[in-house]
């Protein structure tokens, strides 16, 4: 059984994702995107998404958010995030860098999702003096930096709140197959259908080797976007490589049953562990990652028995982050609950 909680990117990847790879090696092709794969994911994002998109393979997730933030942000614009944002936190200004020095505002949530009536107040503060920036982008991470997932209303809440200013929506996807998954709602539900301008849809994490794909639902942004990802250094000669991993993600619902897997069994944990003295979860568990407040003994203890995880104390003392993976068993994660289970027992 597996004990590595501490993240969706320590995983390998799908068997589908490895031989799609495999088969794109057998074959000489077109560069820089002109290609039957590439060709092909084009087409499976139009009926995934139900609507005419442009899209654009990259390697990371910070490049995605930065090229995509920027196509809509210019050098003076202001970009509304949580506080929390992978983009804000995690990224090393790289969406300042993309855009020339746009300004960030990040804003204090609720469980990793931003408030409306806050994001409002802070959106009309920046606007009125009209000297600090221009409202231009509000970023949203679905599912959530916290492990949480925004509902279709609660993001077309947002964005109509973004769109009032005249600033765009970009969407962290990284996890939008968890989102999806635990929302049941529909790839176009969560995304243009609720006023998103572009998504960011992760796959490195739910199954591919390293591939994100950014998604452009607003299309008069695409030709712009196409600059930006070229002059950026993501437009790959063998793009085909790329387009192959995201082509077998998206072929008979990998994305979909791999978080479907990964949300399982977290909530599995989540119901087992919810109940044992000494742990106390701090996060609603919406989709594959669980925050948890572990007794000092009960952490010490499975630390011993060599399970990882994070420490997380970001949202408080004694909290850890524990994620779950596409593959991730039922017997893996009934293994972490009973070793959970045993160090409570122990003496304290
Ligand atoms: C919310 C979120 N966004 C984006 C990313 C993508 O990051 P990277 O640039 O490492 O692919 C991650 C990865 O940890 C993430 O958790």
């Amino acid at each position: 059984v597996k004990t590595d909680f501490r993240s969706d990117n320590i995983l390998g990847c799908s068997p589908e994702i490895a031989e799609a790879l495999l088969r794109a090696c057998q074959e000489p092709a077109s560069p820089y995107g002109n290609d039957p794969v590439t060709s092909r994911l084009h087409q499976r994002c139009r009926d995934l998404f139900e609507t005419d998109v442009a899209i654009f393979p990259v390697s990371t997730g910070t490049a995605g958010n930065a090229l995509a933030i920027a196509a809509m942000t210019p050098a003076w614009g202001g970009v509304f995030c949580h506080e929390d944002a992978h983009v804000h936190r995690e990224e090393l200004g790289a969406a300042e860098f993309f855009t020339g020095g746009a300004k960030l505002v990040p804003l204090p949530g609720v469980n990793g999702k931003l408030i409306p009536g806050a994001l409002a107040a802070s959106i009309e503060d920046v606007a009125r003096g009209g000297r600090m920036a221009i409202p231009s982008c509000v970023s949203v991470t679905q599912a959530t930096e916290a492990g949480t997932v925004y509902s279709a209303e609660e993001l077309r809440e947002i964005s109509e709140i973004a769109r009032r200013s005249g600033a765009g929506m970009q969407m962290d996807g990284a996890r939008f197959a968890n989102a999806v998954a635990a929302t049941g709602r529909s790839p176009a539900d969560l995304t243009w259908r609720a006023g998103v301008d572009v998504l960011v849809f992760g796959a490195t994490k739910n199954g591919a080797l390293a591939a994100e794909l950014i998604v452009v639902f607003r299309t008069e942004l695409a030709d712009e976007l196409g600059l930006r990802w070229h002059r950026g250094g993501q437009r790959l000669s063998k793009m085909r490589f790329l387009s192959a991993q995201l082509d077998a993600y998206l072929t008979d619902d990998l994305w979909l049953r791999n978080a479907r897997r990964a949300n399982g069994a977290a909530a599995r944990i989540a119901a087992a562990i919810a109940t044992i003295a000494g742990v106390e979860i701090v996060r609603p568990v919406d989709a594959n990652v669980l925050f948890v407040r572990l007794d000092p003994a009960i952490e010490r203890t499975l630390r011993e028995r060599g399970f990882l995880f994070y420490d997380w104390s970001l949202f408080g003392e004694g909290i850890v982050r524990m994620v779950t993976g596409f593959d991730t068993t039922a017997a893996d994660a009934d293994a972490l609950v009973e070793a959970i289970r045993v160090a409570s027992l122990q003496p304290r």
